[in-house]
């Protein structure tokens, strides 16, 4: 470690980096049920598929007998599962019946900038919005969240998430446990801070990467247990934590990687953990034998060369969710599927690249500016294939998020990427000082005026600016105005 980075890592350690240690694994008893979060009931109208969703207040009982004043969707905490088929024309009506502003941002989704749910269509409290857009991507598992200028964190942390999962034919004629709840099972993995009250606590002291919580959570529920009924279970991995690193696996048994961010892979990986950052997806499947018991289990992250202290959050080793198969098992196909002849057509190739971009990311600013919402950043033209080179230029962790596309990762400081990252992404994490090519194409919509965001997904450093805007524009065309502040709906 050079000189120069110990100076800066003692400077930052100095301003209040507090470790945010887990509950030793033994003191926590799996007990409690794995809550499936509902899948959303809708209704076609004029030929959309029409959802709702109200974000609201409510209390949450996370610990036995203890009231935590949470948010959530159609409910106390996270929300309902969304459902949708490619092709398919869906609407949302938001509701926002908080007290302040929010916005709820389709991550992952390839959509219209104005239907993005980004800073720029925030929700008035009492208000309602109504994006809507054709669902046209391969099958994946996306998810949903606020995303109000300066306060993402808050929301998320409070629990205003869920997940959105579309359906393709190929998804669905893949041998793959498809049973949602039963073999086919969402999983929000979140931590947090709870207080001597039972209160959540996002810590305001400056802390790195932001709030590293004592408290697990699978879909709301700690020290949860999910029962396995077929010999093989798929588990759709959504870190949903706003700061935290997970490095996801099984201590006695190796998985199947099967999907990243924006669907499903060539062919599965066999794997014995994978990474997640705040914002990443990965579909597993796990097998099991009748009547034994498993770990889903986090183990002591490799950061990518992270010093202390910013290793923290990462280096801690607990267990998140504990599988339990019954005496007998019900038979499972090995993963296998054949991606749609249309994915051929739609390959990224890094051939047809005829735009790089740069991004250096240092402690909160991207290019060295913070994020302005009446300031676009880049200008990409619809069809272009792009490469973006992102880079984190400081000796600490950061994500890169970019809306409306899923990216490839054509290579890591040059070398082809690991298993995890080689197929869809939208989020990826940034080890410190390499470089990350990410190549990317724009289609469909473009819109001067309206700007879709890239950002940090540690949402305390989206919040204190790591983010920027970009717009989506014909050939030829200018970057319109953006407005410096949008009065919401
Ligand atoms: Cu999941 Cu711009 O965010
Ligand atoms: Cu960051």
């Amino acid at each position: 470690v050079a000189a120069g980075t110990v100076a800066l890592l003692l400077g930052l350690a100095g301003c209040g980096l507090v470790p945010g240690s887990v509950t030793p694994v033994d003191e926590v008893e799996f007990t409690n049920e794995l809550a499936i979060p509902p899948l959303a009931p809708s209704r076609v109208v004029d030929g959309a598929r029409v959802f709702s969703l109200r974000a609201q207040e409510g209390t949450t009982e996370f610990l036995p007998g203890v009231e935590t004043r949470t948010w959530g969707f159609d409910g106390p905490y996270l929300g309902p599962t969304l459902r949708a088929e490619r092709g398919e024309r869906v609407a949302v009506e938001v509701t926002n019946d908080l007290d302040e502003p929010t916005s709820v941002h389709w991550h992952g989704m390839h959509l219209p900038a104005a239907m993005d749910g980004g800073p720029h269509q925030e929700v008035e409290p009492g208000g309602t919005w109504r994006p809507t857009w054709r669902i046209d991507q391969p099958a994946a598992t996306l998810w949903y969240h606020p995303h109000p200028h300066g306060a993402t964190e808050k929301h998320v942390y409070r629990g205003l998430a869920g997940m959105f999962l579309l359906d393709d034919d190929a998804s669905r004629a893949a041998d793959l446990p498809q049973e949602y709840g039963v073999d086919d099972v969402p999983v929000v993995v979140q931590d947090k801070v709870l207080d001597d009250a039972g209160q959540l606590q996002l810590s305001d002291d400056g802390s790195e990467p932001g709030t590293l919580g004592g408290t697990v959570l699978a879909n709301g529920t700690v020290g949860a247990y999910h029962e396995v009924t077929t010999e093989a279970v798929r588990l759709r991995l959504l870190n949903g934590s706003t700061a935290r690193t997970y490095q996801l696996g099984f201590a006695d048994r190796e998985m199947d990687l099967v999907a990243t961010d924006g669907g499903l892979l060539d062919a599965p990986v066999r794997l014995e953990q994978v990474r997640l950052a705040p914002g990443e997806r990965a579909e597993v499947v796990v097998r099991m034998e009748p009547g034994e018991t498993t770990r889903l289990h986090s183990f002591e992250a490799d950061l990518g060369g992270v010093v202390v202290p910013f290793a923290m959050g990462g280096n801690d080793d607990f267990d998140v969710l504990e599988l339990r198969a019954t005496d007998r098992l019900a038979p499972s196909p090995e993963p296998a599927w054949t991606t749609s002849a249309h994915a051929a057509d739609d390959a990224l190739r890094e051939s047809d690249a005829t735009v790089t971009r740069e991004f250096e990311l240092d402690d909160r600013r991207i290019n060295g500016r913070t994020m302005d919402m009446g300031r676009i950043d880049e200008t990409a033209t619809v069809d272009a294939t792009e490469v973006w080179e992102v880079r984190s230029i400081v000796p600490m962790p950061h994500t890169f998020h970019v809306h409306d596309v899923q990216f490839r990762v054509l290579t890591v400081d040059g070398d082809p990427p690991p298993p995890e990252l080689a197929g869809p992404k939208d989020t990826v994490y940034l080890e410190p000082n390499r470089t990350y090519r990410l190549l990317m194409r724009f289609e469909d919509y473009t819109d001067p005026d309206v700007p879709y965001m890239f950002h940090c997904h540690m949402l305390l450093h989206e919040d204190e600016g790591m983010m920027g805007q970009f717009v989506v524009v014909e050939p030829g065309q200018d970057a319109g105005t953006v407005p410096e502040h949008d009065g919401g709906a």
